[in-house]
């Protein structure tokens, strides 16, 4: 539907206008803009409703990766934290020493700036919104469903699927490292999911077995620097839909999680990947693991470069996904029904970002 106010504000247009131009929120800068237009603007008050926090007694949990795969002492440690600080109260945590060297962290997050920075011709040739593409260079993949637009852009490529794109499918400027780098996320995903099983009371292979692990979809995000960053967000508030998201960003700062009603600073730290809680992994963990919601905020300075992978089930098939059986008794009866994967998505993905992510239509 149309939707034109008083002030001759026509939305839709705009938002159409912005998506014709292909060139994003890059685009907009690079144009020379001095003023956030209008289908960027958060709703008034929105972003002051709840407080930052400035105590430093809260920070993620920072969780060494180093021998957990040698003796079992030091893996039930590491599981500890995973399971009980890590997901259980924060939903986030930042993982070090996980086995990626820093030379190929480096190298993506250069090979996602190479992306954006490339010719702009060149660049247009991988807009898309078309869902069945493996790779899709777009700006705020809901763009036409949220309130506001985020000031950012973002690559995205389907890794690892049934049908997973093939090398030769991405773009030249960053397709070795983006090759590498998925492997190498996988095999720390591998681990991750098997000290998440076991701080389950599961067994390690559970959730790679439960086909957690099937589809990995890489977003390679860049936020431009904004000339008003008061007025808009680099990423609204929301929660991830998948099981786990591991997170690699730049040191230009930004993200922040929501703990304890306030909102927290995830802290650059060189070398560390972030690895947060999906949506769907709450809904088989029983509640157990939380997915918590977070935000990017926009700055004046840039740009700011992260790339999320976010790990889940296929959408496909027929397969049902509830809370682990293992894990329900009297005392802890399952929150949600059995659902398709599919129907999940469907639902999350009907609205923009808006901080209250897919579960809570799924509840018993
Ligand atoms: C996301 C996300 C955070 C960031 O892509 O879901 O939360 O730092 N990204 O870009
Ligand atoms: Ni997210």
């Amino acid at each position: 539907m149309e939707t034109v106010n008083m002030a001759g504000y026509n939305r839709t247009s705009e938002l159409k206008a912005f998506d014709d131009t292909k060139a994003g929120v890059k685009g907009l800068v690079d144009g020379g803009i001095t003023k956030v237009p209008q289908i960027f603007h958060q709703p008034p008050g929105k972003l002051k409703k709840i407080p930052v926090s400035n105590d430093s007694q809260f920070s993620i949990p920072v969780i060494a990766l180093e021998g957990v795969k040698g003796d079992p002492t030091t893996r039930k440690e590491i599981v500890d934290k995973v399971g009980d600080a890590a997901c259980a109260d924060w939903g986030f945590f930042q993982v070090i020493n996980h086995g990626i060297p820093a030379s190929v962290l480096d190298e993506m997050i250069d090979g996602i700036r190479k992306f954006h920075e490339q010719d702009t011709e060149i660049k247009k040739g991988f807009y898309t919104r078309d869902p069945s593409r493996k790779v899709l260079y777009l700006s705020n993949y809901d763009l036409f469903k949220s309130k506001a637009a985020n000031w950012r852009d973002s690559l995205g490529c389907v890794m690892v699927c049934d049908n997973p794109l093939q090398p030769a499918d991405l773009p030249q400027v960053c397709r070795d490292i983006v090759m590498d780098y998925t492997k190498q996320v996988m095999t720390l995903s591998f681990t991750l999911l098997e000290l998440l099983s076991e701080a389950l009371g599961v067994n390690p292979g559970c959730l790679k077995d439960m086909g957690c692990a099937d589809l990995m979809f890489l977003m390679g995000h860049y936020y431009p620097p904004c000339p008003q960053p008061e007025l808009t967000m680099a990423t609204t508030n929301h929660k991830d839909s998948n099981i786990i998201t591991v997170l690699l960003q730049d040191q230009m700062g930004g993200l922040q999680v929501l703990h304890q009603n306030q909102w927290v600073d995830v802290p650059c730290r060189p070398g560390a990947l972030v690895v947060n809680v999906g949506d769907l992994l709450q809904l088989i963990s029983n509640d157990k693991f939380k997915s918590v919601n977070h935000r990017v905020l926009a700055k004046r300075t840039g740009p700011r470069i992260s790339v999320a992978c976010f790990l889940r089930m296929s959408e496909n098939g027929s397969r049902l996904y509830g809370p682990i059986k293992d894990l329900l008794s009297e005392n802890n009866p399952p929150i949600y029904r059995d659902i398709l994967i599919k129907d999940y998505l469907s639902e999350y993905y009907s609205k923009g970002l808006d901080g209250t992510g897919g579960l809570p239509n799924f509840k018993l």
